[in-house]
């Protein structure tokens, strides 16, 4: 079964509502220009919950070839938690995805794997495909144990689902040192830590589920570096912080398939 690629733009905090109209519309028509096929590569802007209403209109009032989706989730229903936003809030607005165990949430919210895989489960739940996120920091990667704790992580962050969630799942890998630094992993890098997910997937999950799950890579990921982090046979997609917010280049990302 080929895996379609989901290049999902994570604008982080950034853009409100108004200047999220311009990203989206200018995105839109450079895909357009560009000939974009989204049976090739689907295309995603996961966006602050303030943006997310409108967006949601112009994809569906112009028929954008876009999906969109949150950037995290309440674990909760509903109920007395202030701040927090539920997955029926999220499904209820159309969202195709929520990004669950960002590292940044990891860091500054010291979000762990069960709670993750928490997240993940609600959001199937209501009906929407979580993006579970792992990666290891600097001196993991320096220690030479990435592969193993990335596979740590992922064994939580799973742990709650069933097969069929784990095959419909997007689990993108994000070495903590090359998000926002510039500092990209090299292709094989990205291979041999997605590659050994994919196999914790069938291993754990059978074949089917391995064949199935999409596996993105994420950190510092521009159109320069797209192709060949795409070559790699793991790899079905890439998260994007940085360069998701200037449309020409999220735009090339998208259409990595066309590039050379
Ligand atoms: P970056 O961010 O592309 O700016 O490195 C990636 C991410 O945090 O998802």
């Amino acid at each position: 079964m080929a895996r379609t690629s989901l290049m999902a733009g994570n604008w982080k905090m950034n853009l409100n509502h108004v200047e999220a109209t311009g990203l989206v519309q200018k995105l839109a028509w450079t895909l357009a220009d560009a000939k974009y096929d989204p049976a090739l590569s689907e295309a995603a802007v996961i966006v602050p919950f303030t943006d997310i209403r409108t967006v949601q209109t112009l994809v569906e009032g112009d028929k954008l070839p876009l999906k969109f989706g949150a950037q995290d989730v309440s674990v909760h229903a509903s109920g007395a938690y202030t701040g927090e936003v539920s997955a029926d809030m999220l499904a209820k607005l159309n969202c195709s995805y929520v990004v669950v165990g960002h590292s940044e949430r990891r860091e500054y919210h010291g979000e762990t794997d069960e709670l993750i895989g928490a997240k993940a489960k609600v959001v199937f739940e209501a009906g929407m495909t979580p993006i579970i996120c792992c990666g290891e920091v600097l001196e993991i990667r320096k220690q030479g144990t990435h592969v193993e704790h990335v596979l740590g992580q992922v064994e939580d962050c799973l742990a709650p689902l069933t097969a069929e969630q784990v095959a419909a799942s997007v689990i993108a890998y994000e070495p903590v040192w090359a998000i926002g630094t510039g500092e990209v992993a090299t292709p094989e890098d990205a291979q041999e830590v997605c590659g050994a997910i994919r196999g914790y997937v069938t291993d754990t999950f059978g074949a089917a589920a391995g064949e199935a799950v999409r596996i993105q890579y994420g950190g510092s990921v521009k159109a320069s570096n797209v192709v060949e982090i795409m070559a790699q046979p793991d790899v079905d997609g890439a998260l994007v912080g940085g360069a998701s917010l200037n449309a020409d280049e999220f735009a090339k990302i998208v259409m990595y398939y066309a590039a050379g």
